[in-house]
């Protein structure tokens, strides 16, 4: 029997693909990104057209839910002491910067936590055609099962960060954590889509990604994803504000003891200097 978190997680799945089906058929045409903050940070009719669409498919299965998008107000507003019942969590294209530029790595973000604890999620990458999906603590990609990661011996980790972000002059730990992680891990990559860095993880193509400037939205499919596979989290603060950013650090299983650093790298005490 379909359990009712696994019905909103397809429900949401549905949502993604419509989403991603309409973004893929805008890519490399003419869009028009207008900024909103650091010069990476864009916006553009696409990401507002889908994250509408994505609202709907949502609240038509479940009316009484609180969707909270990244591009839209409505719904906003501290998650935290009003978290009752389920609340979505919607980036309708997390990587926009890729997709302006023709780079094919960005994708939908779609997020469900269930008085206030992570429920479940999906991540859509619409160029590659990949949909990964976590409910009831177990993840798939393009519906098959993806087992569980190892613990064990732990080589060198490929690294996906987006730190320090562009934009804003880093912090000390921000420098320091990098240096570190440059010499530590296999090799550090920046993807410019946090929520796909996430969901590459869950499924073990890479080992840790971290990033100190995230929203809810940006990970809360991720940290559901990655948890369904035996893989770990840390976010300060916890969950991670809709009006605020902050840091966000998950793992996969052999690289534990590495992750936990990193989140403590990146905690708000060392990040205060952060502009
Ligand atoms: C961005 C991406 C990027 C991260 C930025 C985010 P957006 O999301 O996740 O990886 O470094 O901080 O804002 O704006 O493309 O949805
Ligand atoms: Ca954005
Ligand atoms: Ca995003
Ligand atoms: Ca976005």
């Amino acid at each position: 029997m379909t359990s009712s978190v696994q019905h909103l997680i397809d429900v949401a799945a549905q949502a993604a693909v419509d989403a991603g089906r309409l973004i893929r058929g805008k890519f490399r045409g003419p869009v028009t990104a207008s900024a909103k903050g650091a010069a990476h940070d864009v916006v553009t009719e696409v990401d507002r057209a889908a994250e509408e669409l994505i609202r709907a498919a949502l609240l038509a299965a479940a009316p009484h839910a609180t969707v909270i998008g990244e591009e839209d107000g409505r719904g906003a507003g501290p998650v935290s002491g009003r978290d009752d019942g389920p609340v979505w969590a919607v980036d309708p294209i997390d990587g926009t910067f890729n997709f302006v530029r023709g780079i094919p790595f960005f994708c939908v973000s779609i997020g469900l936590r269930i008085d206030g604890c992570t429920a479940g999620g999906c991540v859509y990458d619409p160029v590659h055609d990949e949909l990964f999906t976590a409910a009831d603590g177990a993840a798939f990609l393009n519906g098959t099962r993806v087992p569980a990661q190892p613990a064990g011996r732990a080589q060198p980790p490929l690294v996906l960060c987006d730190i320090p972000n562009a934009g804003r002059p880093p912090a000390a730990a921000e420098t320091d954590l990098l240096a570190a992680l440059l010499s530590a891990a296999a090799d550090v990559r920046r993807l410019g889509s946090s929520a796909l860095a996430l969901a590459y993880v869950a499924v073990g193509r890479a080992d840790l990604a971290a990033n100190a400037d995230v929203y809810d939205w940006d990970t809360a499919a991720g940290r559901a994803l990655v948890t369904a596979t035996g893989g770990g989290y840390l976010s300060h603060p916890d969950p991670l504000p809709t009006t605020r950013q902050g840091a966000f650090v998950a793992w996969a299983p052999q690289h534990e003891m590495l992750g936990r650093a990193v989140g403590d790298a990146l905690s708000h005490d060392c990040l205060e200097e952060k502009v």
